[in-house]
């Protein structure tokens, strides 16, 4: 664990009168993403027009996301959310022979939507957990067969925080011969995630939580070798080999991940990437897990000081950043909070605590205990 971490705290404005624990949500704004976004309105505005300004920010955006998951490039498609990614990967299975899709009940709920949108095609099935909603390796084991597709999963759960063993889950997926489907969006930009070291086949993730950025741009991983067996049919010009060949008649899908490129891309969204992603390589991203373990252990201590139930795992290992604390009506003491200045996010029965590295002890410590004052 580490105690404390340098962060420029005066980069992120919000910090001087409000104390920003959203992280699962939505993280602090840098006052180089802000800079980023406001170049593309000044050549938007001054140029009229820079395509080849734009598509830089948004090719460099994908080049740096690679690099960080150590994948290459040309395994990443830039879609629009991970709703997106997921939907994408659906409509390009169903050339395969095995046809259970297995999903977990701790996902988002999007992924439910968006494969059970697909029953006509596959066998939805999902994997339950025990009654903190924790999912082990062996429930993978039982569930998964010889049907199996593709098995989807997250690897931090957005609710409260539990962070998955995805290389002990990877090597069950394979060894019954199916495909892994990762949804990062809750560990990209808090944990280290190499695609190659866990063997990851498809990941997706946006750039809104933990990696500074904006909602509007997710990207999607999808391993060179898989990626020209697949056929999606969500698609368009940006996904096909020669874009500016302009060829209304034929389809033919771009080369490895770059198939799933649809449409003209969220170029401001793309300028706020580029730079958020650049704040995040500036520091190791192991010292930015360890940091935030130290942080959850901040949390959890103060909390159950105050007798509150805490809903993540206590163990900070097993965790991201999010420690969830039971308030059953979390909303309304999300906004009370906010009235006090403090930025916490509730979800069904819990208010989340998440921090990330600009945080500091007392942010947690006060927190916590204004929620205590709450629900006391
Ligand atoms: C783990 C996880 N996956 C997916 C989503 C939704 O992603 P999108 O809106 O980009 O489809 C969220 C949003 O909170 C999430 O936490």
């Amino acid at each position: 664990m580490i105690k404390t971490f340098k962060t420029p705290r005066e980069k992120f404005p919000i910090l001087n009168n409000k104390i920003q624990l959203s992280s699962c949500s939505q993280s602090a704004l840098h006052v180089e993403v802000k800079n980023a976004i406001n170049r593309y309105v000044h050549s938007w505005e001054e140029e009229g027009m820079d395509w080849e300004g734009w598509m830089t920010a948004c090719e460099n955006a994908r080049s740096i996301f690679a690099k960080m998951i150590n994948a290459s490039p040309s395994e990443v498609a830039i879609v629009s959310s991970v709703s997106h990614g997921v939907s994408s990967i659906a409509t390009s299975l169903s050339n395969k022979a095995r046809k259970k899709v297995l999903i977990t009940d701790f996902d988002f709920p999007t992924i439910g939507h968006v494969w059970l949108s697909h029953s006509d095609q596959y066998d939805i099935e999902f994997i339950g957990g025990n009654e903190n909603g924790i999912i082990g390796v062996e429930d993978y084991l039982n569930s998964i067969d010889e049907e199996t597709l593709i098995v989807g999963t997250s690897h931090v759960s957005y609710y409260n925080g539990y962070k998955q063993d995805l290389k002990e889950i990877a090597k069950v997926v394979h060894g019954k011969g199916s495909y892994l489907f990762v949804d990062a969006y809750q560990s990209f930009g808090q944990s280290i995630i190499d695609v190659n070291e866990i063997g990851i086949d498809m990941l997706s993730t946006g750039l809104q939580k933990y990696a500074l950025g904006t909602p509007g741009l997710a990207f999607l991983y999808v391993k060179q070798d898989l990626a020209k067996s697949l056929v999606p049919k969500i698609t368009g010009w940006f996904g096909q080999s020669n874009p500016f060949g302009f060829d209304i008649k034929n389809v033919n899908y771009g080369e490895h991940a770059k198939r799933f490129d649809t449409g003209t891309f969220p170029m401001i969204n793309g300028f706020a990437a580029e730079a958020a992603l650049n704040i995040l390589n500036q520091y190791q991203m192991s010292d930015i897990e360890k940091y935030l373990q130290h942080l959850s252990r901040v949390a959890i201590d103060e909390a159950e000081e105050r007798g509150l139930l805490i809903k993540s795992p206590t163990d900070v290992e097993k965790k991201g950043s999010n420690t969830a604390i039971y308030v059953n009506n979390a909303s309304e003491v999300e906004h009370r909070l906010r009235e006090k200045n403090i930025l916490v996010s509730a979800r069904n029965d819990v208010i989340r605590i998440a921090p990330h590295f600009y945080n500091e002890e007392e942010d947690i410590k006060k927190a916590v205990r204004e929620l205590a004052r709450f629900i006391n």
